[in-house]
């Protein structure tokens, strides 16, 4: 047992601590996230013992010999893309995402795959027993897999189990937050723990040159401390999303400091585990309706890759004095917006009217370029005329009503022109490569031109 200090009230949002308690953190700003913990003494060798002086290092110019990261293929390659080309032996790496989303369900196969490779592969499981993670091989098809597995949340005999033998290739902690350390009296899953053993983890993993993986949970609630702490102290940061009434899940890099971040791994939840999805386009047009009015398809980008995806509208006359106003799936600010441009510049007033906008399969989009489409989808499903089902839109609208040029046009076009799409509507501005397609492309400056094309009762 450490010496322990003196109490401290820890925040589990963001971290910081008050000496006393208060209902609302004074750094982050989040309600009753403060929990009491012991302060224990500064770690050893950390440099802020008594009697310990430092040694100066060598000081070193930015020019020098670099090498080229290497990096472990894991052979599932939608996670091989979002970590830049495999996970970095020496790195670690944090998946973030909602309960039974499947991170488990990723990471037993990844465990897998190393191991059929002929690489070690360590998984501990925090949260399962062997049992449960045994069923889950088994349903996953992968009992044979040579994948050494461990029932342990105690962070020295992790720890020690780690140095026991030759240095594993993949160490997974399933989660980071079922983790605790003898040293300190915090809870498991708070600030501390969670600190301290993401900490000595990643220092194994440097020295040993393993890669290591930690499950961290995201919940509303903040009873568990969400992984935003140790998103700082990790080199990459997965998110693992998906909706749960939906079979896709989307892996998303929100921080890698070995490669691009931005870029999505797409993957579908079948009965026998996660199954990569190498065209997602296809996944996210599959069911559609498309002589329905109301239906626009976007040609949308997820870091380079293209992905098209339909946007549902619905517009119908409200018998409410403050129509509803609902978005699934996009930002409802930027509905707000594109109705008051409709009103203002092309004379198109949807006051009186409810207006559902909806991205079909669950997925959620950002990106500026959508609002084209959405717009395309209002105007269809005010006026009763549906779009042409082989036509895509993209665009970005600004105030003025004059639709802005998107980046990755061509991308986009090839995309469109890959799924059978045969037009599309696009900035004027903006240059695009006119050969490596077969699009008949209409480009359009104004939403005005949109709106005239589909102006109601016609
Ligand atoms: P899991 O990996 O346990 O989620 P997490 O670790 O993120 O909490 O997966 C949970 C869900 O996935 C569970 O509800 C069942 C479903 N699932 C399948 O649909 N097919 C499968 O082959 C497996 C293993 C799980
Ligand atoms: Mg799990």
């Amino acid at each position: 047992m450490a010496k322990v200090g003196k109490t401290l009230f820890v925040c589990q949002n963001c971290g910081a601590s008050a000496p006393r308690w208060t209902g609302k953190c004074s750094n982050c700003g989040e309600w009753n996230t403060l929990v009491e913990e012991l302060s224990a003494s500064p770690a050893p060798g950390s440099g802020l013992t008594a009697g310990r002086k430092g040694s100066a290092v060598a000081l070193e110019s930015l020019k020098g010999d670099t090498v080229e990261t290497p990096r472990m293929q894991t052979g599932i390659i939608e996670l091989d893309r979002v970590t830049g080309g495999g996970v970095v032996p020496g790195s670690a790496l944090l998946i973030g995402g909602e309960p039974g989303i499947g991170k488990s369900t990723l990471l037993l196969q990844v465990a897998a795959a190393i191991a059929a490779k002929g690489g070690r592969a360590t998984y501990f499981s925090g949260e399962e027993a062997t049992a449960q993670v045994r069923l889950r091989a088994e349903r996953l098809q992968l009992a044979e897999a040579p994948v050494e597995l461990a029932a342990e949340t105690n962070l020295a005999n992790i720890l020690a189990t780690l140095r026991d033998g030759p240095p594993a290739d993949l160490i997974i902690v399933d989660s980071i937050q079922t983790l605790w350390a003898d040293a300190l009296d915090a809870a498991p899953g708070t600030v501390s723990q969670v600190r301290a053993a993401t900490q000595s983890l990643i220092r194994h993993a440097k020295v040993s040159g393993s890669a290591l993986i930690l499950v961290g949970h995201v919940t509303k609630e903040g009873s568990l401390a969400g992984p935003k702490v140790i998103e700082h102290m990790v080199d990459t940061v997965l998110y693992f999303e998906g909706e749960r009434g939906h079979a896709f899940r989307l892996l998303r890099t929100i921080k890698n400091r070995f490669g691009p971040t931005n870029e999505i791994g797409v993957f579908e939840m079948a009965t026998k585990g996660l199954r990569e999805v190498s065209n997602p386009s296809e996944l996210f047009l599959g069911d559609r309706d498309a002589k329905a009015p109301g239906a626009a398809v976007f040609a949308g980008m997820e870091g380079t890759r293209p992905l098209l995806v339909e946007i549902q509208a619905l517009v119908a006359p409200s018998p409410l004095g403050t129509p509803r106003r609902a978005v699934i799936g996009w930002d409802s600010n930027r509905l707000s917006m594109l109705l008051a441009v409709l009103d203002a510049r092309c004379g198109v007033s949807l006051a009186q009217c409810d207006v559902y906008l909806n991205v079909a399969g669950g997925l959620k989009i950002t990106e500026p370029a959508a609002d084209l489409a959405a717009a395309a989808a209002l105007l269809s499903s005010f006026s009763g005329v549906p779009l042409s089902p082989d036509r895509v839109f993209f665009g970005e609208i600004s105030l003025s009503g004059a639709v802005r040029a998107a980046a990755h046009s061509t991308a986009r076009l090839k995309e469109a022109d890959k799924l059978g799409f045969a037009k599309a509507v696009i900035p004027a501005a903006g240059e695009i490569d006119a050969k490596a397609n077969d699009l008949e492309i209409d480009r359009i400056g104004h939403l005005k031109q949109l709106a005239e094309t589909l102006s109601p009762c016609q």
